[in-house]
């Protein structure tokens, strides 16, 4: 990603610790153009509100978005991905995106995550056995990203045996959402993603037609007989899923394990009072959010941000983590304070695209995280220091090594 003098998103220090340049932005150029992107930065948590919610803003075209660097023979040459991302629910407007949001919207409420707890427990348990018997215990290899993958892929109804052939594909996918980075060669990463959607699409084929014949009390099977969907709709659907759930998750749950473990008093509070955990995710989630910039949302109209005059067609990236530790509407915000329960959290976005997902990802962080400090009352970080991963859009950490 390119940068400027104000704010270089790829500077391993910004990586590290992002806060003190979201400050100055939000101080200094709340509404920020970045050239090199195209689009503006907005910093301020009411300005990051409005984006997120107002009806002038829309998804743009996702091709646009994720190709639109691409040299046109390339991108000629993915067409059909092309096309599959464009439909998919992450980037369609309304009112294609209320039809497609409809297939899958009741899965995922209350009432079915509280269905999923005890499951979610018990692998929580199962995790936790294994890492405690791991001569080099992580907490997100052993426990941050198995849990979301195992509770995801138990409510769609893959079975276990092909999990992990089919997370590994969906990795592949999505790393074009990756192809900022300067690590990437963004002309293989297209290939490869299309490629792997191309085996994601046959082996769902394979797997709905299944499920048609022998349906199961799972999601697949449930919207494998819904009238009024082409089967294309139902993988995309699946896919995107897939991809939101897994590396959201484990960050989240990495990132608030590392801030705990930083503030020992807060997990020390956390431990004698584990009923402060549901103040303790909204607080931990606005502290280190793992998605602190959402995909950019494209003006249909003129529309005003701190008192600047945004105009039609234009994009504008929501920094959730800047809004997160806005002054203006957190008391003193670089604290962590578990007992706060920050109101008006934007980790999940706030209109038509807010995180279909939420209730199921705060149900794991509630039953991971005192699991965890529950299990190892002595856990502590190791020598190493725990390293963010380069990339400005997703937070997470590389590895999370620790003494138990
Ligand atoms: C802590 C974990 C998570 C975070 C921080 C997170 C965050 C987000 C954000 C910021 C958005 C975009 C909202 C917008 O543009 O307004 C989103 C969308 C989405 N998330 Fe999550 N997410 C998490 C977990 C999950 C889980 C567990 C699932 C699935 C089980 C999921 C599935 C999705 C889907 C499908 C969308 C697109 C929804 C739509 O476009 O209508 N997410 N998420």
């Amino acid at each position: 990603m390119p940068t400027t003098a104000m704010f270089n998103p790829i500077d391993p220090a910004f990586i590290q610790d992002p806060y003190p340049a979201y400050a100055f932005l939000r101080e200094y150029s709340p509404v920020h153009f970045e050239p090199a992107l195209g689009g503006w930065f907005v910093t301020r948590y009411d300005d990051v509100r409005t984006v997120l919610t107002d009806p002038r803003t829309i998804r743009p075209p996702a091709g646009d978005m994720l190709l639109g660097r691409l040299p046109d023979e390339v991108r000629g040459e993915l067409a059909w991905f092309e096309e599959k991302l464009a439909t998919s629910l992450a980037f369609a407007n309304p009112p294609e995106h209320g039809r497609l949001r409809a297939l899958v919207a009741r899965a995922f409420t209350p009432r079915t995550a509280e269905r999923i707890r005890p499951e979610i427990e018990r692998v929580t348990e199962q995790l936790l056995d294994d890492m405690a018997a791991k001569p080099d215990p992580d907490v997100l290899r052993d426990l941050a990203y198995p849990l979301p993958t195992i509770a995801v892929s138990r409510l769609i109804g893959v079975p276990d045996e092909d999990v992990e052939g089919l997370v590994g594909l969906v990795g592949d996918a999505m790393k074009i959402i990756g192809q900022a980075l300067p690590s990437e060669d963004p002309i293989a990463a297209a290939r490869n993603a299309s490629l792997a959607t191309e085996k994601i699409f046959d082996y769902l084929e394979d797997l709905i037609a299944w499920r048609r014949r022998t349906p199961e009390d799972d999601l697949i099977s449930q919207i494998a007989a819904t009238p009024g969907y082409d089967d294309a709709e139902l993988i995309l659907t699946v896919l995107v899923l897939i991809n939101g759930s897994l590396e959201t998750t484990a960050h989240f749950i990495g990132n608030a394990t590392l801030a705990l473990l930083r503030h020992p008093a807060q997990a020390a509070l956390l431990r004698e009072q584990p009923e402060l955990i549901d103040s303790a995710v909204e607080e931990l989630l606005r502290y280190d959010t793992p998605v602190p910039v959402t995909p950019p949302q494209l003006t249909t109209a003129p529309i005003m941000l701190s008192g600047r005059r945004v105009e039609a067609g234009q994009l504008l990236f929501p920094v959730i983590g800047a809004a997160h530790r806005d002054p203006v509407k957190y008391a003193d915000p670089d604290r962590l304070d578990i007992t706060r329960d920050p109101p008006g959290t934007l980790a999940f976005g706030g209109g038509v695209h807010y995180c279909i997902g939420a209730v199921m990802a705060r149900l794991e962080a509630k039953v991971a995280l005192p699991a965890l400090f529950g299990r190892f009352p002595e856990l502590r970080l190791t020598e190493t220091t725990p390293l963010f991963r380069p990339d400005p859009v997703l937070r997470g950490l590389t590895a999370f090594p620790v003494h138990l």
